[in-house]
């Protein structure tokens, strides 16, 4: 009998390469979507169901046709900046359609649940690399929206026996290897495709945002990881789960930090392009320093990233990037 898993954004950049690798291992996606940030084309490996999160009813009815084994939570305002302009959105999109999913969750006894949270959670902690154990204390609204859904997933699972394997995403960045699907935002905010834009002139140029940071060069240093990695953790985070296992909070980095300014470097490398840059002002609610300290997904999981280099990403989203498939 199919293994179906629900998967909420699974039109979207990282879901759809969940979908991707869920079907590999033999699992039935069914993407549920709204499509508010999601595109139709990146559904390719299962079942579609439209809907929105806030929509119990359309929930109910999804989890009764598909009996899923598990949910995979990926959909999510995820705009830093956009985050602290408007609030209110972030916490009523994520945080309140979180509550209904996991409300339906529950009622239909699918109790093994697989979350996407960030290292926005942590805040700006002065460049201490972080890891499950650093206290969590977020500088923007997307952060605090995230920790919510977090601590909302404990508090159901102390009362209803929900399961959970939490993700705190660093930098997700790259594209599938054979660009069945890859990056793409309306709008774009994110550092990779918006300078493989300016390298190949769909933009005048990439701002750099802010060089006044207290770090070596300046600019603010990230831990990158490449989706295709990010999601094969989240397959043993499913099998994690269904072996029985406990609830678990994981982070997904690779240890490397690197300045906005050595993507640039790389990237130009990788391309063998130009990069147009412009000096800009910093972007509010972004912290200096985002690392990851952790080994534990290694460790615990048996998580084995396998395109872990910067250059391995920024190719994969080249390539994308020229396929066509962006113009879609
Ligand atoms: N940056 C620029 N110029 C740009 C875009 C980005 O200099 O045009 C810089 C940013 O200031 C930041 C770095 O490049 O220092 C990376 O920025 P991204 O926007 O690509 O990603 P973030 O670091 O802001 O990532 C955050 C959270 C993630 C979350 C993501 C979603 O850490 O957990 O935002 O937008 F998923």
């Amino acid at each position: 009998m199919d293994k179906h898993v629900l998967v909420t954004g699974g039109a979207g950049y990282i879901g759809s390469h969940a979908c991707k690798a869920l079907r590999a291992v033999g699992y039935v996606p069914v993407t549920y979507d709204s499509f508010v940030t999601g595109w139709r084309d990146a559904v390719k490996f299962g079942p579609l169901e439209e809907g929105d999160l806030a929509d119990r009813a359309r929930l109910d009815e999804v989890f009764a046709r598909w009996q899923p084994v598990a949910v995979m939570h990926f959909a999510a305002l995820s705009l830093v900046g956009e985050s602290m302009k408007d609030p209110g959105k972030y916490w009523r999109a994520n945080v309140l359609s979180s509550l209904t999913l996991i409300e339906a969750a529950v009622a239909a006894g699918c109790l093994d649940f697989v979350f996407s949270s960030t290292c926005a959670t942590y805040g700006d902690q002065d460049g201490v690399v972080l890891d499950e154990t650093t206290r969590q204390m977020p500088i923007n609204a997307y952060g605090g929206s995230k920790r919510a859904i977090e601590d909302m997933l404990r508090d159901f699972g102390a009362s209803h026996g929900l399961r959970s394997v939490i993700f705190r995403y660093f930098n997700v960045a790259g594209g599938d290897p054979e660009a069945e699907v890859g990056e793409f935002h309306r709008p774009e905010t994110h550092l990779i495709p918006l300078m493989l834009d300016a390298i190949d002139g769909r933009r005048p140029a990439l701002t750099v945002f802010g060089s006044d940071y207290a770090t070596p060069d300046g600019t603010c240093i990230r831990d990158y990881v490449h989706v295709s990695d990010l999601v094969d953790a989240h397959v043993l985070g499913l099998k994690w789960l269904e072996a029985g296992k406990p609830s678990e909070v994981f982070c997904l980095g690779t240890g490397k930090g690197f300045s906005v300014r050595e993507v640039i470097a790389q990237s130009r490398a990788v391309t063998n392009r130009d990069v147009p840059i412009l000096e800009g002002e910093r972007r509010p609610g972004d912290a200096a320093v985002l690392v990851s300290g952790s080994t534990k997904a290694v460790s615990t999981l048996g998580w084995t990233p396998k395109r872990a280099e910067l250059a391995t990403m920024i190719a994969d989203a080249w390539r994308w990037h020229q396929s066509g498939h962006y113009e879609k």
